[in-house]
């Protein structure tokens, strides 16, 4: 694994419109995101990386762009980009950016020119146009939100025309990756982003770009597509879930080896710039590595297995041995991920409660000693569950594209509360917010957690402390051993510090050589057992801690 900067970075997933509001019209923006620029280094983390920012219709909450290189007007300018990038600098956070190579928005200039030329003009060509069949669509593929993948436009003379592909929504048409113009304005805005400053870029469904030319029906077209649908796959029946994957093997729209071409070459683009500029690439391909690829392509790829495996340390261990395991092959860093803004919430998706919490809170300690980096969703640091929206506040195209089956994501991306008493939690001064908060959410406001010293912000808070100071962490590639006792998982880091989860339903009491330095839960303790002669921790059901060996620690060894 490459010493770099990232591959051991502690990553913040800012989603903007969701942060903070700085111009009181209900929606997050730039402005606010540098506003809390305090409260970023506070938490300790190293770079924040930016959800889309750039100018768009909003079909899907900013990932269809009608101009990458710009901003949002309700998000800010490209004034106020550059000076949270220095403001952000100036405190030691670095700064990632989403681009979104797949698709752009349905008024994306391109787009435009596109249907207001003729059928197979070159401006159609940027796209993927078709003709359609007797039966409609040019074939049957299927949109990964729902329904077809195709739309018909009507043509310049008003007839009903061709057809264009978009594995999203409606609002954005897939580029055709095979024209040379679309690979070379991919690079101007790489090029943009950099010379402005930005240390990397996250990539958007970075598996989709290639796609199978000769366009053929496929058999079980549903299946194409919810092979990448993290919320079906499911933990109790992993048999039946690697079933679901399977289908992104020699999948049309999924994971081609095409991809990797563009992927390489936007690593040399990064490689040409000073100061270790990285990507990370959204690649949930099949099996495990054929994930990795994409890391060996373009320096880092999301492992998104915790997002759906259960709170169980026997699944988690074999899970992470096999990441850690994948990760060595490939001189790859692992990436630990807990939550996104396209899926439940951690605490949620462990139930909720008390309970979902204790286990989100536990997980958070066991991310945070994992090898590699560490990617943390805005308002998993305040154990944010998913807020409630009511149906008629959903914006999703998720909600609407399923039949108003599939509620979409919109609970994730809740504004947060950051002020128990203000009006709107303190996120803005607006009459109404783009997405509506949860009113249940006073208790868990960011302000009453910073007086609390067992609340989830400050435990966040120590273990990034810890995990910034401590010598165990001084490199990211020190070794790591994973060992099982039944409900008990323990993660030993340059034999020197050790996480110890307790995923069971009772108490245990372990003994230890060390001393505890962070617990998930303030009901963990630790004493002296006279008789024995040993140091003893008691861990609670659901909760982990970080204990510090009395031994020193040895050389590091790299993975
Ligand atoms: C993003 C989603 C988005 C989709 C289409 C995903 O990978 O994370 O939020 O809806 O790509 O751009």
């Amino acid at each position: 694994m490459t010493n770099t900067w990232w591959s051991g970075a502690v990553v913040y997933q800012v989603y903007p419109r969701s942060f903070f509001d700085s111009n009181s019209d209900g929606i997050g923006d730039l402005a606010g995101v540098q506003a809390k620029l305090p409260y970023l280094k506070s938490l300790g983390v190293d770079a924040i990386w930016l959800s889309p920012f750039y100018p768009s219709p909003m079909c899907d909450s900013g990932y269809d762009i009608s101009n990458p290189r710009d901003v949002d007007p309700s998000l800010g300018t490209l004034n106020d980009f550059d000076s949270l990038i220095a403001h952000a600098h100036e405190t030691s956070i670095r700064v990632i950016v989403d681009v979104v190579p797949n698709h752009v928005s349905r008024e994306h200039k391109w787009f435009h020119e596109a249907l207001a030329s003729p059928p197979n003009n070159k401006e159609r060509k940027r796209f993927h146009f078709r003709d359609g069949t007797s039966d409609g669509p040019p074939n049957n593929w299927i949109s990964v939100f729902g329904g077809p993948a195709w739309t018909q436009v009507t043509e310049p003379d008003g007839t009903p025309g061709q057809w264009y592909l978009h594995l999203f929504d409606s609002g954005q048409p897939d580029v055709n990756w095979t024209n040379q113009e679309v690979i070379d304005d991919f690079d101007a805005t790489l090029r943009f982003w950099l010379d402005r400053g930005v240390d990397g870029f996250r990539v958007d469904v970075a598996l989709a770009l290639a796609k199978d030319m000769s366009y053929a029906n496929r058999e079980q077209p549903q299946k194409l597509v919810d092979a990448i649908r993290l919320d079906l796959y499911d933990p109790e029946n992993p048999e039946a879930s690697r079933e679901v994957r399977e289908f992104l093997i020699d999948s049309p729209i999924f994971d081609r080896d095409e991809v990797h071409d563009y992927l390489r070459h936007w690593r040399e683009i990064l490689g040409s710039y000073q100061g270790d500029r990285f990507a990370v690439a959204e690649a949930w391909a099949y099996p495990t590595e054929r994930a990795m690829e994409y890391a060996r392509s373009l320096g880092q790829v999301f492992n998104f297995d915790f997002m759906v495996v259960p709170f169980n340390a026997e699944t988690l261990h074999v899970t992470a041995k096999r990441i850690i395991t994948n990760a060595i092959e490939f001189h790859a860093s692992p990436t630990w991920v807990l939550s996104n803004h396209d899926n439940a919430r951690v605490a949620t998706r462990y139930g909720g409660g008390a309970e979902g919490l204790a286990k989100a809170r536990a997980m958070a300690l066991v991310c945070a000693t994992l090898p590699g980096s560490m990617y943390i969703y805005q308002g998993d640091e305040l154990g944010l569950g998913d807020g409630f929206v009511p149906p008629e506040s959903r914006i999703d195209p998720i909600w609407q594209r399923s039949g108003q089956t599939n509620p979409g994501r919109d609970g994730c991306r809740v504004p947060i509360p950051w002020q128990s008493q203000e009006a709107n939690f303190g996120f803005s001064t607006a009459d109404k917010l783009w997405i509506p908060q949860d009113a249940s959410w006073t208790p868990i406001a960011a302000d009453l957690q910073e007086s609390d010293p067992h609340s989830t912000l400050n435990l966040y808070r120590q273990m990034l402390t810890l995990r910034h100071d401590h010598p165990a962490w001084n490199d990211s590639m020190a070794a790591t051993d994973l060992t099982l006792d039944g409900s008990l998982w323990f993660i030993e880091r340059a034999h020197h510090v050790i996480c110890v989860l307790n995923s069971g339903s009772e108490t245990v009491a372990i003994d230890v050589e060390g001393r505890v330095l962070i617990a998930s839960n303030p009901e963990a303790q630790e004493w002296e057992d006279l008789a024995s002669q040993t140091h003893m921790v008691s861990l609670p059901a659901n909760s982990a801690v970080i204990i510090e060996k009395n031994s020193q620690p040895n050389p590091q060894v790299e993975i």
